[in-house]
């Protein structure tokens, strides 16, 4: 049942490709609109929604951040994307207007149900994106989009993360779809790369080994840093989740611009910093400013593990080990940045003998608060 791998999540990883593509499919038509039919909440009701709040935990949590940047920038509605595990008891102001948004693999996670159950308490409507077909969540939502990753065992997310980020996107099109907000040139640009990002996947699934390598070097080592802005910080976030979860290894995500603000003093002779650099093309200011964070942490002795996109050549004197992912949009660059980071603490797991697919203290869905 796991495909000739030693793990499912290594038949996991590998998945992703046709994860990423059914979830994409029939939902973009040949004009490039999307048609999500399941999402039965009114058309209506969506235009008057004057704020998304997204809630989740552990790695979905991190697909919903890059779903902020997502949903902020194409449809101008704010969008908060809070830990379930926090929501509930802060008092949080909803009413109808507001959508949530909840996000879950196994559809089970006592956590985020709590948190939608408390926002349709308050008269919000919630829309789900799970994994688990007639789960809890999804049952007790208003509305639901699937992500089609297929089971995923090894208690490590993987493909149901790419697929919970795909989702995303497609939640925050359909809202500028539907709102007509910022619905231009950009948006059918991404429509249309969004339905190439599945072979993009694949690319980097192909040259891997230098990841697997390096992070066979790495394995006596304690600590490991991750960093990334905009959307590359909750890539970052997810690199650091996967190392904790699986290789029990200390392993921090920052803001790269955050550095300066503390954690640069954490940076010491050959210590491993996994820097996610978005695409040079486009929002260029971002990509000038990871590479001067690059350079600073460089300076004070980091060995650093640079994933850039190919063509990136400003980078390559800063890089002591170097992964390309191929060049996407700055919003679904999290899509290719992700894979090597999920490789990275697969091979390191495997290298400091640990149980890949059943990591030690953690269960595959948490049905306790
Ligand atoms: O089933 P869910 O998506 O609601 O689960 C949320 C988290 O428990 C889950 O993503 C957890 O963080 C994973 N083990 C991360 O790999």
């Amino acid at each position: 049942e796991k495909g000739g791998y030693d793990y499912f999540m290594l038949k996991e990883i590998a998945e992703q490709p046709k994860a990423v593509a059914d979830t994409l499919l029939g939902r973009i038509d040949a004009s490039g609109s999307l048609a999500l039919d399941e999402v039965r909440i009114p058309d209506h009701v969506l235009r008057e929604i004057d704020k998304v709040v997204i809630v989740a935990c552990g790695t979905a949590f991190h697909a919903g951040m890059i779903a902020k940047y997502a949903i902020e920038h194409w449809t101008r509605v704010p969008c908060e994307v809070e830990l379930a595990s926090e929501f509930r008891y802060r008092d949080p102001i909803l009413d109808q207007r507001t959508l949530v948004v909840a996000i879950s693999q196994s559809g089970e996670t006592m956590d985020t149900l709590m948190a939608l159950r408390h926002a349709r308490e308050q008269g919000s409507k919630v829309l789900a994106i799970c994994n688990t077909n007639g789960s809890t969540i999804p049952r007790e939502s208003d509305a639901v989009l699937y992500t089609h990753a297929g089971p995923e065992v090894a208690v490590a997310s993987t493909k149901a993360f790419l697929t919970q980020v795909v989702a995303c996107y497609l939640v925050a099109l359909y809202l500028g779809q539907v709102r007509g907000t910022k619905w231009g040139d950009e948006i059918l640009s991404v429509i249309r790369e969004l339905s190439d990002i599945s072979k993009q996947v694949e690319q980097v699934l192909e040259t891997m080994e230098p990841v697997r390598e390096l992070a066979r070097s790495l394995k006596d080592k304690n600590t490991v840093l991750f960093l990334g802005r905009h959307v590359g910080y909750p890539v970052a976030l997810e690199g650091a989740l996967k190392l904790k979860e699986l290789a029990y290894m200390h392993a921090e995500g920052f803001a790269a611009g955050e550095l300066k603000h503390g954690p640069i003093a954490l940076i010491e002779d050959d210590l491993p910093v996994v820097v996610v650099v978005p695409s040079p093309r486009g929002r260029s200011v971002l990509h000038d400013k990871i590479v001067s964070n690059i350079q600073e942490i460089r300076a004070r002795g980091a060995r650093t593990i640079v994933i850039a996109e190919e063509g990136d050549e400003a980078v390559v004197p800063y890089a002591d080990h170097l992964v390309r992912v191929p060049q996407t949009p700055v919003l679904l660059q999290p899509l290719v940045a992700t894979v090597p980071l999920q490789v990275f603490a697969c091979e390191l797991a495997t290298a400091r003998g640990n149980e890949v697919d059943q990591p030690r203290n953690l269960a595959k869905s948490v049905t306790v608060e």
